[in-house]
């Protein structure tokens, strides 16, 4: 009974006068489909700039839709030039926040130890973290994937209770599928997403793992969506490049329906 997540990372595109756009849009398209959220909970992560205006649009147009942020401080306030802490996502009714994506991890040298503090600061407010992990080409090529992604578990849910753990959200994505078009096949995605929820089960205990959502991400499109969607250990998607057309999110969105 874990409701799958199916969430766009829209990453740093869509100002929030072309999020008003893409919202409205999405938001027909699944209405005209008859999108049952009780099958599968719909969300978009959007750059901060935009998360009034679709905090706006979902609770004044009352849409089947979730929203979050892609990143937060681990700092609760002072002087952090530039950064955005956990409090004020909460304050805009945020549900999710997304720690730890490749992105962040590249560009911005985030550690597994950073992510695990991120991942604190949003529970602690209330808010769901979505932890990604996943590995490099390189890694997987020497056939490690499996090992270095539970070397990562391990650390990002340090700490964690196993109330916590089974209330979060784990994205698998494979360094090498993001933004490639080389989506990981089911087995592959099986593989990971299984192990995970193994993992979890060894740390925290069954019941925790039972109810963790594990999602896959790595160039998902509704054309990959339903095969890997099918695996018994994957509960989602988490979307880049594709959650920016709402008509082809929406298909994603509308498997479970
Ligand atoms: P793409 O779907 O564009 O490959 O991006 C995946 C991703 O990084 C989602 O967080």
């Amino acid at each position: 009974n874990r409701t799958p997540l199916m969430a766009g990372n829209w990453k740093m595109n869509l100002n929030h006068v072309e999020a008003t756009g893409v919202v409205e849009k999405l938001a027909w398209t699944l209405k005209d489909a008859k999108y049952d959220a009780s099958k599968s909970e719909a969300a978009v992560m959007v750059p901060f700039t935009d998360l009034r205006t679709v905090q706006t649009l979902v609770e004044g147009d009352k849409l089947p839709l979730a929203y979050g942020a892609q990143d937060v401080s681990v700092h609760d306030k002072g002087a952090y030039t530039g950064e955005i802490s956990a409090d004020m996502l909460a304050k805009l009714n945020v549900s999710y926040v997304v720690v730890g994506h490749s992105e962040r991890r590249d560009y911005h040298a985030e550690s597994d130890e950073l992510i695990n503090d991120k991942a604190k600061v949003v529970l602690a407010a209330g808010m769901t973290p979505i932890i990604c992990v996943g590995e490099k080409l390189e890694v997987r090529k020497a056939g490690e994937h499996v090992p270095f992604v539970l070397a990562q578990i391990d650390k990002v849910l340090d700490g964690l209770s196993a109330d916590q753990v089974g209330s979060l959200v784990i994205a698998y994505e494979p360094v090498w599928a993001i933004g490639t078009g080389e989506v990981a096949t089911p087995e592959d995605a099986q593989e990971v997403c299984g192990a995970i929820r193994s993992r979890v089960a060894e740390l925290v205990g069954q019941e925790a793992a039972d109810a963790v959502r594990i999602q896959y991400g790595g160039s998902v499109k509704s054309s990959s969506a339903p095969d890997i969607m099918a695996q018994p250990d994957v509960d989602g998607a988490l979307v880049g490049g594709a959650s920016l057309d709402p008509e082809e999110f929406a298909k994603i969105v509308l498997f479970y329906t």
